[in-house]
């Protein structure tokens, strides 16, 4: 079951992306900044016991390239509102097995049920060049790679993905 995140899941959040994310950056550091701004939104995927299995996380930005985490820093310099895909994790005990899908397009639905009245016309996110696995996630639910030369904090490789968002209800 996928339910809104509260403030009580934040350690959690913070934990298990820490650990998913460990390799890229301090990520419990980053997170818990991501976690505190007001345009972020975050998704727990439970058992029926409660236990959380993953998360989702979905950030939405006036563009201002200067005032976003570098991680997801767009290439361009535009205007207007943007949606990213900040984080997607699940526990390794629970991968392959389509949660990790489910979380996705949980948030590629709100995306898509705000973007007309938002006039944001796609939702991006930011893998690294290694997760192929992710990058075929991604892939079979639209989302085309945008730019293939950014780079994460610790100098990894990574591209930036995007899908495009309808902005007609
Ligand atoms: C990337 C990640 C979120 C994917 O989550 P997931 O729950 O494993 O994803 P899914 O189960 O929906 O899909 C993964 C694969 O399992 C397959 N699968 C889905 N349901 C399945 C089932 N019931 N039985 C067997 N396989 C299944 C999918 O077809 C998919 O196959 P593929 O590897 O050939 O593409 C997860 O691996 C993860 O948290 N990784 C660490 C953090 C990370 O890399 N996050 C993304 C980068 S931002």
């Amino acid at each position: 079951m996928i339910r809104r995140a509260e403030v009580a899941d934040h350690p959690w959040i913070i934990a298990t992306g820490a650990e998913a994310y460990r390799e890229l950056g301090d990520y419990t550091r980053i997170l818990p900044s991501w976690l505190e701004q007001p345009g972020v939104l975050a998704w727990i995927d439970q058992d029926l016991q409660g236990r959380g299995r993953g998360f989702a996380m979905l950030g939405f930005y006036l563009d201002d390239p200067n005032a976003r985490p570098p991680e997801v820093r767009p290439p361009e310099v535009g205007s207007g509102v943007v949606a990213d895909l900040l984080a997607l994790a699940i526990l390794p005990g629970f991968q392959n097995k389509g949660l990790g899908t489910k979380l996705l397009l949980h948030v590629i639905d709100v995306a898509e049920r705000v973007a007309p009245s938002s006039h944001i016309s796609s939702l991006r996110l930011t893998v690294a060049e290694i997760n192929v696995g992710a990058q075929r996630l991604y892939a079979r639910n639209g989302f085309r790679i945008v730019d293939g030369s950014a780079t994460y904090d610790r100098g990894q490789r990574a591209l930036r993905m995007a899908r495009a968002l309808k902005t007609t209800p």
